[in-house]
C-alpha cells in the first residue's frame, strides 16, 4: 500500500496501462482482460489487475495532468516495481492532416515544465519514448483499421490554454497533438530504467475545432487498448 495506490505488493503487474479516467481503466479491463480484479480505489482512482492473452496486466488511471500522472508512476516504479508504463489517452490535434479518431504514437514530447524540470535546472531535457514499445505499437497499429501517425506531441499544462502562440508554434514544427501526461511519465521513466510510451486517440482538433462525438470515443478508445497490449506483450 502506499499514499495513492491501496494495493498489496503482488496485487499489481509489472506492466500497466494508464488511462487519465479512472472509468475508462473499469471499461478496458472488463473488455480486454480475464479474470479482472479491483486493486485500487483510493480517490476513485481505480486500477484493476488481469491478463491478456496470458500476460499479466494492471490498468490503472492516472488522472488528469503531469502532477497527478507523475504520483501514480511514482509509486508504481518505486514501491511495485512496475517496468512497463504505456499511458493510453487522449489528445487534441495540431496538424491538418489528422482526423478525429486517428491514433497518435508519442517519439517525444516537448513541454513547458514538468514536475521534474526544475531538477534539470538550465538544461532542457528531451523526453523520449521507449524505442522497442514505440515499434511494435507502431506495428500492431498498421494491423488494425485506424490512422497511426508516429512523432512528437506537446505536454500541455493548461487544457483551457491562454498562449495560442505556443499552439501556432508547437504546429509550425510539425508536433502532432496536445495532451497532458507524457512528458512527466518518459522523464519518470528515464530515471528509472523502465520501459515507457504514449498513445493516444485524437479526440479534438486545435485547427478544425471539431470534436469527437461522444458515441464514438469508446471504439477509437478500444482500437488504442489493443495497440497497447500487443505493443507491452510483443
Ligand atoms: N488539450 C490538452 N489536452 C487534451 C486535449 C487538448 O485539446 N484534448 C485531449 N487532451
Amino acid at each position: 500500500m502506499t499514499f495513492h495506490i491501496g494495493a498489496e505488493a503482488g496485487d499489481i503487474a509489472e506492466t500497466v496501462l494508464m488511462p487519465g479516467d479512472p472509468y475508462r481503466a473499469k471499461w478496458a479491463a472488463e473488455k480486454f482482460l480475464t479474470d479482472a480484479k479491483l486493486v485500487n480505489e483510493v480517490r476513485g482512482m481505480l486500477g484493476f489487475t488481469g491478463t491478456y492473452k496470458g500476460n499479466r496486466v494492471t490498468i490503472q488511471g492516472s488522472g488528469m495532468g503531469m502532477p497527478s500522472i507523475s504520483i501514480y508512476v511514482n509509486e508504481l516504479i518505486k514501491d511495485f516495481d512496475v517496468k512497463t508504463l504505456i499511458r493510453i489517452g487522449s489528445c487534441g490535434a495540431m496538424q491538418e492532416n489528422i482526423a478525429l479518431r486517428d491514433v497518435i504514437i508519442a517519439m517525444s514530447t516537448t513541454s513547458v515544465t514538468t514536475p521534474s524540470s526544475t531538477i534539470f535546472r538550465e538544461l532542457n531535457f528531451a523526453p523520449t519514448a521507449d524505442y522497442g514499445l514505440l515499434r511494435a505499437a507502431a506495428d500492431a497499429a498498421e494491423k488494425i483499421d485506424v490512422g497511426v501517425h508516429v512523432g512528437g506531441i506537446y505536454s500541455s499544462d493548461t487544457f483551457y490554454d491562454e498562449r495560442p502562440d505556443l499552439n501556432k508554434e508547437m504546429t509550425r514544427h510539425g508536433i502532432l497533438g496536445v495532451e497532458m501526461e507524457a512528458a512527466e511519465l518518459y522523464t519518470l521513466a528515464a530515471r528509472y530504467q523502465r520501459r515507457a510510451l504514449a498513445i493516444m486517440t485524437v479526440s479534438d482538433h486545435l485547427i478544425t475545432g471539431d470534436t469527437l462525438p461522444a458515441d464514438q470515443r469508446e471504439r477509437s478508445f478500444g482500437d488504442m487498448v489493443e495497440i497497447a497490449l500487443e505493443a507491452a506483450f510483443a
